[in-house]
């Protein structure tokens, strides 16, 4: 008999923007958030404190000592990952690592191939797949719904980064990693085309820019779409992308394009695609989740309003609530980690995880490091899975 999740305990590292999020979609599913890890024991019991939870672990080595705690999500800053990652599966405990996996493609291979040694559940938490209409959309796709899959295109764009006041852990390479706009959010784009589309993305021709070259950082810390100014700020010049623009060759053959920013004024976090088949086509706009557009020659357009009641299986599994009730951003986690959960419940990874693994992790670091090396020598890059 399987376990029920509220046997199971979990800690959260970090409780920033995303932590929190964690946090609160493993309380929605009744497992057992047991305490979390802070970047001090002082900001950790203020966090557990307002956030409900019964400790703040003083140190890595106090969390994986707990024996209860069973799994581990890591939602710190992206150069902490491969660190932090490394100590949970040394410890034998499952992880859900925020993405980016690592801030380099030999971090992220290396971190593939220590969870499949100690035989724990890894997930790298691409979120974007499990909105349902996502999930119903790839189902779509492999049933060849679309017809033979052509065009992929579409951008995610942002402005919170806008203005050379804006400031963040992201802009600093040592710590976001050498792609910014590409890494932070290109890459669910990227991800998730290639699952909705079917296959993986097999060389990329890119462009990146840095429009805002110098930043005001300012003296103290801050927190992520935090609107706050503040007065003592030092001057830092930007080696980051901004935007980029990308053109794609999947491996089925299909074509695509997409543009990432961070700058793009009124778009807070507008991620879109369409893909063109033969036969039809679909499209999806993440500010307006629960709308599957469907898109046809010989009859009218169709718009899917996300509903278990007419979704394929895929996308009834990812659904909680029925058509018409609204689910959005914090619902796909709890539909993540549902899936997730069934497999630390029975105790390892399935043989095909339906959630993205590390190894979905480590792939989108080796189309990040293709692209960068695109950028660098204005050429067509294949991505290398040698
Ligand atoms: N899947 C998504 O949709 C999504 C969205 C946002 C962020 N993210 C990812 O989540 C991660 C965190 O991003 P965020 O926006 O929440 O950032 P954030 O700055 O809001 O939060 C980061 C948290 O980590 C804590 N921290 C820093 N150093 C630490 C340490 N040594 N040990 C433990 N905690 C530490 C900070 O104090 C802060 O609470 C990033 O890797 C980012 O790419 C993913």
């Amino acid at each position: 008999m399987m376990r029920r999740f509220s046997d199971i305990g979990v800690a959260v590292i970090g409780s920033g923007f995303i932590g929190t999020v964690h946090l609160e979609a493993l309380r929605r599913l009744g497992l057992q958030v047991r305490g979390l890890l802070e970047v001090s024991p002082e900001h950790g019991a203020r966090r557990a404190a307002e956030l409900g939870l019964p400790r703040a672990y003083r140190s890595m080595e106090e969390l994986l000592a707990d024996e209860r705690v069973e799994a581990v999500h890591v939602t710190s800053p992206n150069a902490l990952h491969f660190p932090q990652v490394r100590q949970i599966l040394a410890a034998g405990k499952h992880v859900v690592c925020e993405k980016p996996l690592a801030t380099t493609s030999q971090e992220s291979a290396e971190l593939v191939r220590l969870a499949r040694d100690a035989g724990v559940v890894n997930a790298v938490n691409f979120n974007i797949r499990f909105y349902p209409l996502n999930q119903h959309a790839a189902a779509m796709v492999a049933s060849g719904d679309l017809g033979e899959v052509r065009l992929v295109t579409g951008h995610y764009f942002q402005d919170w980064l806008l203005l050379d006041t804006d400031w963040n852990w992201r802009l600093d390479p040592a710590e976001g990693g050498m792609l910014r706009a590409v890494g932070d959010i290109g890459s669910h784009w990227l991800d998730l085309m290639s699952v909705v589309g079917g296959s993986r993305i097999e060389s990329v021709m890119a462009d990146l820019a840095t429009f805002v070259k110098v930043r005001q950082q300012p003296a103290g810390p801050v927190e992520t779409f935090s609107t706050e100014r503040a007065t003592n700020t030092i001057p830092r010049e930007m080696v980051t992308d901004d935007a980029a623009t990308i053109l794609l060759r999947f491996e089925g053959g299909a074509r695509g394009a997409l543009a990432v920013s961070q700058v793009s004024a009124g778009r807070k976090n507008s991620l879109q695609w369409e893909i063109d088949g033969s036969a039809a086509a679909a499209a999806w706009d993440s500010e307006r989740p629960d709308e599957l557009w469907l898109g046809r020659r010989e009859r009218p357009n169709e718009i899917l309003l996300r509903n278990p009641a007419l979704m394929n299986a895929a996308g009834t599994a990812a659904a909680s609530l029925p058509g018409g009730h609204v689910e959005g951003f914090a619902d796909t986690f709890k539909a993540l980690y549902r899936a997730v959960y069934a497999d630390v419940a029975a105790g390892g990874p399935a043989e095909r995880p339906i959630y993205p693994t590390f190894a979905d992790g480590h792939d989108e670091m080796l189309v990040n490091d293709a692209i960068a090396t695109s950028a660098r020598e204005g050429r067509w890059i294949a991505v290398n899975r040698a």
